[in-house]
């Protein structure tokens, strides 16, 4: 990726935020020191798309959301589709965060569909991919990346925006990042992947982020951005993380 590329802060909140939280929130974002360089977005959960909408393009934030379903509507009880989506205002959709693939038991056929769908409606996925700790520690990093990024082949759409989201699961909500080195080394195995499928994009690096680590991570070559969860919570400490990722770029 050029160095001119826009890098991208993203705050996903979980199961996290009800109206009131999420209006003080807003309401306490400072400004983003450069937004040339820098965009900023928050997916929210669903319930608070609508009402976040209008307050975060206000701010210059964008929306998104944290998962989609593949079909366009129907029976489908409890689902979103990827209209519904760009409705509310959202850009961007997360797919196949380790937490969906993990807990709900998401496989990558599913999240290939989610792909397709998002794009069909003109969202930018952000594709999460990341190794546990035990397939690191065996040497399979590269091997399982290389999996989840092959549902890419077959050609990523002419028009289509991606994003990529590197989270190792083990430094996930847990507190522990991986070291700049490791994340230099798997950032360029990524982009390296991506441009083999056809596009390179920007890849963004998620676990534990926090504003202590974030200068350093958003320096490391090949970061362009930060998929942030706990410290996205609270407007100082995303704030940080965006500043610090101005900073660096
Ligand atoms: P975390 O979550 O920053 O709380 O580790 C990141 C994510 O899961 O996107």
């Amino acid at each position: 990726m050029s160095g001119s590329v826009r890098c991208l802060v993203a705050g996903n909140w979980k199961m996290n935020g009800v109206l009131e939280e999420a209006r003080s929130f807003v309401s306490e974002l400072g400004n983003n020191p450069a937004p040339e360089r820098v965009e900023v977005a928050l997916m929210p959960p669903f319930t608070l798309l609508q009402a976040l909408a209008e307050p975060l393009r206000q701010k210059g934030v964008s929306l998104g959301a944290q998962n989609v379903y593949y079909e366009p509507k129907g029976a489908f009880t409890g689902s979103i589709s990827p209209m519904m989506l760009r409705d509310c205002g959202c850009v961007y959709v997360i797919i196949g965060h380790s937490e969906r693939r993990d807990i709900i038991g998401e496989r990558d056929e599913q999240i290939r569909k989610k792909m397709r769908a998002a794009w069909s409606a003109g969202l930018e996925p952000i594709l999460c991919i990341g190794e546990h700790l035990e397939e690191r520690e065996n040497g399979q990093t590269n091997n399982v990346l290389k999996k989840q990024l092959a549902i890419l082949e077959g050609g990523i759409p002419e028009a289509a925006s991606l994003t990529i989201a590197y989270e190792p699961v083990w430094a996930i909500g847990t507190g522990k990042t991986a070291t700049p080195e490791q994340v230099e080394e798997t950032h360029a195995f990524i982009h390296e992947e991506l441009q083999r499928l056809g596009r390179d994009c920007r890849v963004l690096y998620g676990g534990s982020v926090n504003p202590g680590n974030a200068a350093a991570l958003m320096k490391t070559p090949g970061v362009n951005g930060a998929l942030v969860g706990g410290a996205s919570l609270k407007a100082d400490s995303f704030m940080a993380i965006v500043a610090a990722a101005a900073e660096a770029n």
